[in-house]
């Protein structure tokens, strides 16, 4: 029996919805596909800030490196500002833990309506770069509440950082329809954007089968609402690449769907699972919440800690669910939170019953 050892953070808000659910429908895959699935569960998040002032233990990181994987709900809330909750736990982990590779599957679903007008299916990669970029430590504020204020703050993209994502994103094309879009705004930003474009181009060139475009991020945008269904993999750094991905998921549905994973691609880390969407201190604690996105993100980790089969399954079962009419209030259905996940384990049972090999399909690549 194969085991694996996880580290499971509910955090705040929905998280402490969605992950009870996510977890019962991987527990229910284990005992079916015969995988030992140790849950570990740490408190940590904004209660956890208030009682200690910090988001995590100083000894969080070496706590959570002992585990293969990170199953995350999502932080933030009213209570706690956004920058402690985000670089007191989130950041920290994926720069520590080198999950460089933030991959957001965007992909429509059966039974899930598309706010679009034409609702021809959907199915991106969005490859996003995690570790650098915008999202840098440098810079800062001068002159506090004087009218010379200024704030500074560096972008910082570097050889190794670029080329390790775009090597990502087109052996995954690779694996797909060969098309890699990258995302740019090189006409505005003169420096580290066509330093960008330049070493996504130089490696995909290792790539015969796959050819790049380089799209200004504006137009990408307008792209992703007027023909999201031509676009295959989407490479982007890290503030690129978060915008287009929630804009991504709303327009399969909802932001409740999407799933993703940070991931340390040579597992020298722990690589951690979590949905798109945040805390949604609006409907938390009201049964409210879409689960998909959480049990998606828990396929991805079946899939990372190499059970495909599994992961499939799980994947066509909540995919089963929402054809079939279930679906919580965001994907304009009636059912809570807790009654589309019974939906899911009753799914997970019966394409377990109708067939001794499990859906195959894979959770990542499954079109
Ligand atoms: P959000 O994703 O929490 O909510 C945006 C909107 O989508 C809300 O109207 C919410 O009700 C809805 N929504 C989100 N997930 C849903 C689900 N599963 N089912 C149904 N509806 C859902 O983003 P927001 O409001 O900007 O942020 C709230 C807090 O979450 C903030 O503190 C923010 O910093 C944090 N956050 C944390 C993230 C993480 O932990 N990775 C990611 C994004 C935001
Ligand atoms: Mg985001």
């Amino acid at each position: 029996m194969s085991r694996h050892s996880i580290a499971v953070i509910a955090g705040d808000g929905i998280g402490n919805e969605v992950v009870p659910a996510a977890i019962a429908c991987l527990e229910r895959i284990a005992s079916i596909h015969s995988l030992n699935l140790e849950f570990t569960y740490f408190d940590w998040g904004s209660d956890y800030y208030g009682r200690h002032g910090r988001m995590m233990p100083v000894d969080g990181l070496e706590q959570l490196a002992r585990h293969e994987a990170i199953f995350l709900g999502a932080v933030g809330s009213p209570e706690v500002p956004d920058t402690e909750s985000l670089w007191g736990l989130l950041i920290p982990i994926r720069r520590e833990f080198q999950q460089y590779i933030n991959l957001r599957p965007v992909k429509t679903l059966d039974g899930v309506a598309s706010p679009l007008a034409a609702d021809n299916p959907i199915d991106i990669l969005i490859v996003r770069e995690n570790n650098e970029g915008e999202y840098s430590e440098v810079g800062g504020r001068m002159y506090r509440g004087l009218p010379h204020e200024s704030a500074v703050q560096e972008t910082i993209f570097t050889r190794l950082g670029v080329s390790r994502a775009a090597h990502f994103a087109a052996s995954l094309a690779a694996s797909r329809q060969g098309r890699l879009t990258s995302a740019t705004k090189s006409n505005g930003i003169i420096h580290t954007m066509p330093f960008w474009d330049e070493v996504v181009e130089e490696t995909v060139r290792l790539y015969p089968g796959v050819t790049v475009t380089h799209e200004l991020v504006d137009a990408l945008a307008a792209h992703l609402v007027l023909k999201p269904w031509t676009l295959d993999v989407i490479v982007a750094s890290n503030l690129l690449g978060d915008i287009l991905s929630d804009l991504g998921s709303s327009v399969t549905g909802s932001i409740g769907l999407a799933p993703s994973a940070n991931l340390n691609p040579e597992g020298n880390f722990p690589s951690l699972f979590e949905p798109v969407h945040g805390s949604a201190p609006d409907i938390a604690g009201k049964g409210l919440a879409n689960p998909v996105g959480q049990i998606w993100s828990g396929a991805m980790m079946l899939e990372h800690l190499g059970h495909p089969e599994a992961a499939g399954h799980l994947q066509a079962a909540f995919e089963s669910a929402l054809r079939d009419g279930h679906g919580t209030r965001d994907v304009g259905g009636t059912s809570s939170t807790s009654e589309f996940t019974a939906a899911v384990l009753t799914a997970i049972n019966t394409l377990a019953l109708a067939t001794d090999q499990p859906a195959n399909a894979s959770a990542v690549t499954a079109s």
